[in-house]
Protein backbone atom coordinates (compact mmCIF):
# COMPACT_ATOMS: atom_id res chain seq x y z
CA UNK A 1 0.00 0.00 0.00
CA UNK A 2 1.43 2.87 -0.76
CA UNK A 3 1.46 6.54 0.71
CA UNK A 4 -1.77 8.12 -1.43
CA UNK A 5 -3.43 5.31 -0.68
CA UNK A 6 -3.08 5.08 2.92
CA UNK A 7 -3.41 8.30 3.07
CA UNK A 8 -6.96 8.05 1.38
CA UNK A 9 -7.56 5.42 3.83
CA UNK A 10 -7.26 7.39 6.58
CA UNK A 11 -8.42 10.83 5.32
CA UNK A 12 -11.81 8.71 4.25
CA UNK A 13 -12.90 8.47 8.29
CA UNK A 14 -15.15 11.15 7.94
CA UNK A 15 -16.82 10.89 4.71
CA UNK A 16 -17.42 7.02 5.41
CA UNK A 17 -19.53 8.23 8.93
CA UNK A 18 -21.35 11.30 7.05
CA UNK A 19 -24.69 11.55 5.95
CA UNK A 20 -25.79 13.84 2.88
CA UNK A 21 -23.87 15.82 0.55
CA UNK A 22 -23.24 19.26 2.93
CA UNK A 23 -21.57 16.55 5.47
CA UNK A 24 -19.56 15.30 2.68
CA UNK A 25 -18.13 18.41 1.49
CA UNK A 26 -17.34 19.12 4.86
CA UNK A 27 -15.66 15.66 5.08
CA UNK A 28 -13.79 16.78 2.32
CA UNK A 29 -12.94 20.29 3.08
CA UNK A 30 -11.58 18.66 6.64
CA UNK A 31 -9.54 15.75 4.57
CA UNK A 32 -8.12 18.27 2.47
CA UNK A 33 -7.22 20.50 5.33
CA UNK A 34 -5.87 16.92 7.50
CA UNK A 35 -3.51 16.58 4.55
CA UNK A 36 -0.60 17.50 5.74
CA UNK A 37 -1.41 16.11 9.17
CA UNK A 38 -2.21 12.61 7.73
CA UNK A 39 0.65 12.55 5.73
CA UNK A 40 3.80 13.14 8.43
CA UNK A 41 2.89 10.67 11.14
CA UNK A 42 2.64 7.99 7.82
CA UNK A 43 6.11 8.78 5.94
CA UNK A 44 8.84 8.76 8.46
CA UNK A 45 8.33 5.65 10.03
CA UNK A 46 8.50 4.17 6.45
CA UNK A 47 11.28 6.24 5.34
CA UNK A 48 14.07 6.02 8.30
CA UNK A 49 13.01 4.03 10.55
CA UNK A 50 15.07 0.49 10.64
CA UNK A 51 13.24 -2.55 10.31
CA UNK A 52 13.79 -6.40 11.47
CA UNK A 53 16.73 -7.41 13.05
CA UNK A 54 18.30 -3.79 12.65
CA UNK A 55 15.57 -2.78 14.64
CA UNK A 56 15.96 -5.52 17.31
CA UNK A 57 19.80 -4.93 17.37
CA UNK A 58 19.62 -0.98 17.82
CA UNK A 59 16.71 -1.25 20.49
CA UNK A 60 19.56 -3.80 22.56
CA UNK A 61 22.19 -1.27 21.96
CA UNK A 62 20.05 1.57 23.15
CA UNK A 63 19.06 -0.42 26.05
CA UNK A 64 22.43 -1.31 26.78
CA UNK A 65 23.22 2.35 26.84
CA UNK A 66 20.80 2.69 29.02
CA UNK A 67 21.95 0.73 31.52
CA UNK A 68 25.32 1.68 31.63
CA UNK A 69 24.17 5.74 32.28
CA UNK A 70 21.48 4.12 35.12
CA UNK A 71 24.21 2.30 36.81
CA UNK A 72 26.90 5.20 37.02
CA UNK A 73 24.22 7.33 38.49
CA UNK A 74 22.60 4.66 40.34
CA UNK A 75 26.53 4.61 41.44
CA UNK A 76 26.77 8.30 42.59
CA UNK A 77 23.64 7.89 44.25
CA UNK A 78 24.31 5.02 46.34
CA UNK A 79 27.99 6.67 47.22
CA UNK A 80 29.99 4.43 45.21
CA UNK A 81 31.38 7.25 43.39
CA UNK A 82 31.89 11.10 43.76
CA UNK A 83 28.94 13.27 42.96
CA UNK A 84 29.75 14.60 39.86
CA UNK A 85 26.47 17.03 38.67
CA UNK A 86 27.78 16.73 34.58
CA UNK A 87 28.08 13.10 34.86
CA UNK A 88 24.66 12.94 36.21
CA UNK A 89 23.10 15.51 33.58
CA UNK A 90 25.09 13.47 31.02
CA UNK A 91 23.58 9.64 31.89
CA UNK A 92 19.97 11.35 32.19
CA UNK A 93 20.09 12.74 28.85
CA UNK A 94 20.66 9.41 27.40
CA UNK A 95 17.56 8.52 29.47
CA UNK A 96 16.01 11.13 27.80
CA UNK A 97 17.43 10.26 24.30
CA UNK A 98 15.93 6.69 25.25
CA UNK A 99 12.90 7.14 26.12
CA UNK A 100 11.78 9.19 23.38
CA UNK A 101 13.65 7.04 20.42
CA UNK A 102 12.61 3.29 22.03
CA UNK A 103 9.08 2.66 20.53
CA UNK A 104 10.19 3.90 17.47
CA UNK A 105 12.72 0.75 17.11
CA UNK A 106 9.36 -1.88 17.04
CA UNK A 107 8.06 -2.90 13.28
CA UNK A 108 5.93 -5.37 12.87
CA UNK A 109 8.83 -7.44 11.59
CA UNK A 110 11.09 -7.30 14.49
CA UNK A 111 9.62 -9.78 16.73
CA UNK A 112 11.30 -12.52 16.52
CA UNK A 113 15.06 -12.65 15.72
CA UNK A 114 18.59 -11.96 17.21
CA UNK A 115 17.55 -13.15 20.93
CA UNK A 116 15.11 -10.30 21.52
CA UNK A 117 13.48 -10.20 24.85
CA UNK A 118 10.68 -7.91 23.67
CA UNK A 119 7.24 -9.65 24.64
CA UNK A 120 4.59 -10.02 22.10
CA UNK A 121 2.83 -8.05 24.61
CA UNK A 122 3.95 -4.96 22.89
CA UNK A 123 2.26 -4.86 19.90
CA UNK A 124 -0.54 -5.73 21.68
CA UNK A 125 -0.48 -2.70 24.65
CA UNK A 126 1.53 -0.53 22.37
CA UNK A 127 -0.31 2.49 23.54
CA UNK A 128 0.82 1.61 27.25
CA UNK A 129 4.65 0.66 26.47
CA UNK A 130 4.29 3.79 24.75
CA UNK A 131 3.35 5.84 27.84
CA UNK A 132 5.89 3.95 29.91
CA UNK A 133 8.50 4.95 27.48
CA UNK A 134 7.58 8.32 27.83
CA UNK A 135 7.48 8.36 31.38
CA UNK A 136 11.36 7.35 31.38
CA UNK A 137 12.04 10.36 28.98
CA UNK A 138 10.05 13.04 31.19
CA UNK A 139 10.82 11.75 34.73
CA UNK A 140 14.62 11.61 33.40
CA UNK A 141 14.29 15.30 31.88
CA UNK A 142 12.90 16.17 35.74
CA UNK A 143 16.38 14.50 37.06
CA UNK A 144 18.47 16.32 34.85
CA UNK A 145 17.20 19.72 35.70
CA UNK A 146 16.81 17.90 39.63
CA UNK A 147 21.30 17.39 39.58
CA UNK A 148 21.61 21.13 39.14
CA UNK A 149 20.46 21.08 42.87
CA UNK A 150 22.69 18.97 43.90
CA UNK A 151 22.82 15.05 45.19
CA UNK A 152 20.25 15.69 47.57
CA UNK A 153 17.68 16.62 44.96
CA UNK A 154 18.76 14.03 42.31
CA UNK A 155 18.35 11.34 44.95
CA UNK A 156 14.35 10.94 44.65
CA UNK A 157 13.98 12.26 40.96
CA UNK A 158 16.02 9.70 39.71
CA UNK A 159 14.48 7.10 41.86
CA UNK A 160 11.49 8.43 40.21
CA UNK A 161 12.96 7.76 36.46
CA UNK A 162 14.56 4.27 37.35
CA UNK A 163 11.22 2.72 38.36
CA UNK A 164 10.00 3.00 35.01
CA UNK A 165 12.83 0.64 34.06
CA UNK A 166 10.86 -2.24 35.79
CA UNK A 167 7.61 -0.73 35.33
CA UNK A 168 8.07 -1.92 31.56
CA UNK A 169 10.30 -5.07 31.68
CA UNK A 170 7.62 -6.61 33.82
CA UNK A 171 5.30 -6.46 31.56
CA UNK A 172 7.02 -6.15 28.43
CA UNK A 173 10.30 -7.90 28.51
CA UNK A 174 11.06 -11.87 28.57
CA UNK A 175 13.01 -13.36 31.58
CA UNK A 176 12.36 -10.59 34.20
C1 LIG B 1 9.20 1.19 27.69
C2 LIG B 1 9.80 -0.06 28.10
C3 LIG B 1 11.17 -0.09 28.72
C4 LIG B 1 11.72 0.79 29.61
C5 LIG B 1 11.11 2.06 30.21
C6 LIG B 1 13.03 0.28 29.91
N1 LIG B 1 13.28 -0.87 29.22
FE1 LIG B 1 15.02 -1.91 29.21
N2 LIG B 1 14.26 -3.20 27.81
C7 LIG B 1 12.98 -3.14 27.31
C8 LIG B 1 12.81 -4.19 26.31
C9 LIG B 1 11.55 -4.48 25.52
C10 LIG B 1 14.03 -4.87 26.24
C11 LIG B 1 14.37 -6.05 25.30
C12 LIG B 1 14.81 -5.51 23.94
C13 LIG B 1 15.11 -6.62 22.93
O1 LIG B 1 15.83 -7.59 23.28
O2 LIG B 1 14.60 -6.52 21.79
C14 LIG B 1 14.92 -4.22 27.20
C15 LIG B 1 16.24 -4.61 27.43
C16 LIG B 1 17.08 -4.03 28.38
C17 LIG B 1 18.46 -4.43 28.62
C18 LIG B 1 19.21 -5.57 27.89
C19 LIG B 1 19.85 -4.99 26.62
C20 LIG B 1 20.61 -6.08 25.85
O3 LIG B 1 20.09 -6.58 24.84
O4 LIG B 1 21.73 -6.44 26.30
C21 LIG B 1 18.95 -3.63 29.61
C22 LIG B 1 20.34 -3.63 30.20
C23 LIG B 1 17.88 -2.72 29.99
N3 LIG B 1 16.76 -2.99 29.21
C24 LIG B 1 17.98 -1.75 30.97
C25 LIG B 1 16.99 -0.81 31.26
C26 LIG B 1 17.11 0.20 32.29
C27 LIG B 1 18.28 0.38 33.24
C28 LIG B 1 15.97 0.95 32.22
C29 LIG B 1 15.56 2.15 33.05
C30 LIG B 1 16.43 3.30 33.14
C31 LIG B 1 15.14 0.39 31.17
N4 LIG B 1 15.78 -0.68 30.63
C32 LIG B 1 13.90 0.89 30.81
C33 LIG B 1 12.00 -2.25 27.66
C34 LIG B 1 12.16 -1.13 28.47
Amino acid sequence: MGISSSLFGICRIPDAQSEGSRMKTLAFGLAMAMGIGCLLPLAPAAADEPTGTDAIAERQDLMKSVGRATKAAGDMVKGAQPWDQAKAEEAMQTLIEAGTRFPSLFPEDSKTGHDTEAKAAIWDNFAEFEQISASLAEDAEAAKAAAANGLEAFQPAFGAAARNCRTCHEDFRESN
